[in-house]
């Protein structure tokens, strides 16, 4: 069976964020009021920074872009440290001019998340739909936190960490009993309604992961592999990401 996913591989995270960042920005030359899917993690923090770097070497305005993230974590305020919120301030926003009025992550404080991740798919609909969502993936082939067993059909909603998750992030809460149990996430139908979607992957420790989601059968049990019947999806990986393809 041929492939539908585009893979494109590079030599390191360096690359990796160089080349993505230039895909996303040409998404914005394209259309200035671009809507963007935005994605957390330790992965996309070169991507950000060649984006901003580009950004400013060609002079490309964000003013009328608007930006979707996947998720947050539930409990936390836009204003806790570890929040997405701050993380996308941190890593993006503070180096754009893009008005953070237009750009949108589940807020992880509110009162009723349910009646949050209702709001923020109909704000995704009322833009107009996701130009192009940039992914990470989990080493369990989560992408947001749709964990393994996720159904093709979820949307935006309150959803449990799989314990590899708590683990993975569990460096930026001193440790595992600090990281939160549950976030508000995308679901997998919300990321699939991107018209484009881009996954980044770095490191060995994803390699299984990339390898089921692009080789393996679609299945729940690995959330990445609903990808596989995306229309216009690409998976960007450094060497050691797709170590384990069969067919690189
Ligand atoms: P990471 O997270 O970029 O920190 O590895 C990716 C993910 O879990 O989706």
């Amino acid at each position: 069976m041929s492939r539908k996913i585009h893979v494109e591989i590079l030599d390191d995270a360096e690359a990796v964020g160089r080349e993505a960042a230039a895909r996303i920005l040409a998404v914005v030359e394209r259309k200035p009021e671009a809507v963007l899917g935005l994605a957390t993690g330790s992965t996309p923090i070169p991507a950000y920074r060649e984006l901003v770097k580009l950004a400013h070497e060609r002079k490309v305005s964000f003013a009328g872009v608007k930006t979707f993230n996947l998720d947050e974590y539930l409990g936390l305020s836009g204003g806790h440290p570890q929040s997405y919120r701050q993380y996308m301030n941190k890593y993006l926003f503070a180096h754009l001019d893009i008005p953070l009025w237009q750009t949108a992550l589940p807020d992880g404080a509110a009162s009723d998340p349910e009646a949050e991740c209702a709001a923020f798919e109909a704000r995704i609909h009322a833009a107009g739909g996701v130009d192009l969502w940039l992914l990470g993936i989990g080493s369990n082939g989560h992408i947001g936190f749709n964990e393994p067993g996720a159904p093709r059909d979820c949307r935006t909603r309150v959803a449990s960490l799989a314990p590899s998750t708590i683990e993975a992030s569990a460096k930026d809460f001193g440790g595992a009993a600090g990281v939160p149990r549950q976030a508000l996430t995308a679901g997998v139908a919300t990321i699939l309604e991107a018209r484009e979607i881009l996954l980044l992957a770095t490191g060995a420790g994803k390699a299984p992961a990339v390898a089921a989601a692009l080789e393996g059968p679609i299945t729940p049990q690995l959330p990445a592999s609903y990808l596989q019947a995306h229309p216009s999806c690409a998976f960007m990986l450094d060497r050691a990401a797709a170590s384990k393809l069969v067919k690189p």
